[in-house]
């Protein structure tokens, strides 16, 4: 019989014999849960159990899904004829099989529409001085939050990110909803919001300081006192109903904290800082006439000793899917392009922010090569790695990753050869008559700061 809701009794089959065995329904248990839509079964990990109204709930992870769809499920929607104890050996995540360059066949393919060759050298264009980062000294206070959690009673300060290894606590998403402006959003991963509100069931946030409170009467005395009707710092750009400002992590601490717990709701991959103060944040806005409307940001070192131009990147879940992420990627190389400098995204990306930068990288690869004309004396136009680079800000890694990628690059009698079909050039156009908002860089009003010439960010 079942003493408590961990233990269950399991019938286990065999050829000949019949056995029952006891399986303690324990963290990290593996069972077939049945998908929320009735779409068939799929084996999940347990992480965690609830008691409620007498009824137990169990936290889950499926298997090779992404993590923002774990979820609480009923004991119903569980197989527990199959459940199986936990694995003693640890699964590690399959690494994306990486390609050589010009490792592809050696054979020129027929009649192309197009062909570049890649120049694999130092392009001659390249006399822009690298700025040289000094390495951020990590503060004593920089603590990880996951190494603070037990949280304290009071509301836990944030900062920017960096990865971090899973823990039970925040495995576990805590926040149920959030109400933002007009939207109510669904988290998708646990974010070290103050404990008293986690256990509110919606958490409001007033969407232009994004101070979080318990219930819409405290929301409704925080808009009848709040100021703000856009995010702090400078407004840089704005072209029809699209604004960036940049906010400075230390001069506008509390709402970059803020900015980062509302964050961490949709990223899985990182972890928080305490603090912000090294980091700009650029936030995108909708305009109407109520005020600026946050649509998502990206987070970005002041100094990066390793070339990233962006830290953290997010549209918000009622915004996704409308060109708005790559709208923010194109305005990180637009400040990589007047900073003079190549950058990339830090990693590791998401799997949503690399199917993103992928797109964009692509796009804005092809935009150059279709556009390339034959320079005198040859047929074929010519063009190094570099120079895309240069023209693009985008680094030099993800300019080759992005033409294996597509795998439009050859190998043929001793160069790299970039061969364009028909196809290639369809599929881009029509991909760029779906990105309808670019952004215009006569609209960004932004000088680019050197901060390792200030004493202090
Ligand atoms: N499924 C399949 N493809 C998707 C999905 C999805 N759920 N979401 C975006 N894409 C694809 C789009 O199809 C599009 O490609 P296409 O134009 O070639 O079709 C591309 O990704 C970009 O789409 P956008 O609409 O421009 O981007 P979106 O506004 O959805 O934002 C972002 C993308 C920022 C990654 C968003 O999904 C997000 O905020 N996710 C949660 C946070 C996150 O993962 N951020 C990136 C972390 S990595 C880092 O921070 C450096
Ligand atoms: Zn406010």
């Amino acid at each position: 019989m079942r003493k408590n809701c961990f233990v269950h009794s399991m019938q286990s089959y065999n050829m000949t014999v019949m056995t029952e065995v006891q399986t303690e329904i324990v963290e990290g248990c593996r069972v077939p849960v049945l998908l929320k839509n009735g779409d068939g079964w799929h084996f999940a990990e347990i992480l965690g159990k609830k008691e409620v109204n007498g009824k137990h709930m169990f936290y889950i992870h499926y298997e090779d899904f992404n993590k923002r769809l774990d979820e609480w499920v009923p004991e119903e929607r569980m197989d527990m004829n199959k459940l199986e104890p936990p694995r003693k050996d640890q699964k590690t995540p399959k690494k994306e099989a990486a390609s050589k360059l010009g490792s592809g066949p050696g054979s020129r393919p027929s009649s192309p529409e197009r062909e570049i060759v890649i120049v694999n050298g130092n392009s001659s264009t390249n006399k822009k001085a690298p700025i040289v980062n000094r390495k951020r000294p990590r503060p004593e206070e920089d603590i990880l939050l996951d190494e603070a959690v037990p949280p304290e009673k009071k509301p836990r300060q944030t900062g920017s990110m960096v990865a971090h290894n899973d823990d039970i606590v925040t495995r576990m998403k805590n926040v149920e909803l959030i109400e933002l402006g007009q939207n109510r959003i669904k988290p998708w991963y646990f974010s070290p919001y103050p404990q008293e509100l986690t256990s509110a069931s919606i958490v409001y946030i007033c969407e232009y300081c994004l101070k979080y409170v318990k219930s819409k009467k405290c929301l409704e005395r925080h808009l009848s006192k709040c100021l703000l009707k856009h995010p702090p710092g400078n407004e840089i750009y704005r072209k029809g109903h699209i604004s960036f400002f940049e906010i400075d992590g230390r001069k506008n601490k509390a709402y970059a904290q803020n900015l980062c717990l509302l964050a961490k709701l949709f990223l899985d991959h990182k972890t928080l800082y305490y603090d912000t103060d090294p980091f700009l944040f650029y936030c995108m806005c909708e305009i109407d006439i109520k005020g600026y409307h946050i649509v998502g940001y990206f987070s970005k070192e002041k100094e990066s000793s390793e070339d990233y131009n962006v830290a953290c990147i997010l549209s918000l879940p009622p915004y996704q899917r409308k060109g708005y992420g790559k709208l923010l990627i194109e305005f990180s190389y637009e400040l990589s392009k007047c900073e003079g400098k190549t950058g990339s995204p830090e990693k590791p990306l998401s799997d949503l922010g690399l199917l993103s930068y992928r797109s964009y990288w692509s796009q804005t690869i092809l935009e150059i090569l279709i556009g390339l004309k034959p320079t005198e004396g040859n047929e074929t136009p010519i063009i190094t790695i570099n120079e895309i680079s240069e023209l693009t800000s985008i680094k030099k890694e993800d300019v080759i990753s992005t033409l294996q990628h597509l795998n439009l690059i050859n190998y043929y009698k001793g160069q790299y050869i970039v061969t364009l079909a028909k196809e290639h050039m369809d599929t881009h156009n029509k991909a760029l008559q779906k990105r309808k908002i670019r952004i215009d860089s006569k609209c960004l009003h932004w000088q680019p700061k050197d901060w390792s010439k200030r004493g202090k960010w």
